[in-house]
């Protein structure tokens, strides 16, 4: 087998992602580092468990977003990471440090993008009344949201649906289409043209 991804997971709360990483255990991939902007997120808890390092760095530590971002990126280098997976990472990155990892980082969203980027994704579609949203894996790109989408699952929303009740089905199915976009980046399955990503399978 070819040399394994080194993949960084960046977290700022429960993790419940990061632990559908943890247990896909994607034979291509390793996770080297868990990085925290919060020292309380749960997350923290789950990575320590899988005796995955971490690397807590609190942006409110730093004057700048670029200084937090450098302090990162140092971080980032001492595991050699070649792939970011954002896993409810609650900070915006900068254009440089995207740029510095372009193509390289991969994002969850709870919608089916283009619909509801931003926060309160959930809400903001049950409060429209569409019938049908889900989550979408993409490609970090320089805007919120808007890189290339990688894969996507649709969850329908019924007339009984909460936000918690919805979260939750939407969730299954994060935990489902984001171990599954990772693998297929480690076995080299992803391929970028323009907008589109294209899966060989
Ligand atoms: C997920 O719903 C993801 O779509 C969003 O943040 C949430 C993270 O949840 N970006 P968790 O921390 O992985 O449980």
């Amino acid at each position: 087998m070819n040399k394994k991804t080194r993949m960084g997971v960046f977290v700022s709360g429960s993790g419940s992602n990061l632990q559908a990483l943890i247990d896909a255990k994607i034979p291509s991939v390793e996770i080297v580092v868990v990085v925290s902007n919060n020292p309380d997120a749960y997350a923290i808890e789950r990575a320590k468990k899988n005796k995955i390092p971490v690397e807590v760095i609190d942006h409110r530590n730093y004057s700048s977003r670029e200084d937090f971002e450098r302090e990162i990126q140092k971080r980032l280098d001492q595991y050699k990471v070649d792939l970011i997976a954002l896993a409810g990472f609650m900070r915006i990155l900068t254009p440089l440090f995207i740029r510095n990892y372009k193509n390289r980082i991969m994002n969850l969203h709870p919608a089916l993008l283009p619909s509801f980027p931003g926060t309160n994704a959930v809400k903001q579609a049950l409060m429209y009344g569409v019938k049908f949203t889900g989550c979408t894996v993409h490609f970090v790109d320089e805007g919120v949201d808007t890189g290339p989408i990688i894969l996507q699952a649709v969850v329908p929303i019924y007339d009984t649906d909460t936000e918690e009740s919805l979260l939750e089905r939407i969730h299954k199915e994060e935990h489902r289409i984001y171990p599954e976009a990772v693998r297929l980046f480690g076995e080299g399955k992803l391929r970028i043209e323009g907008r589109r990503v294209l899966v060989s399978e």
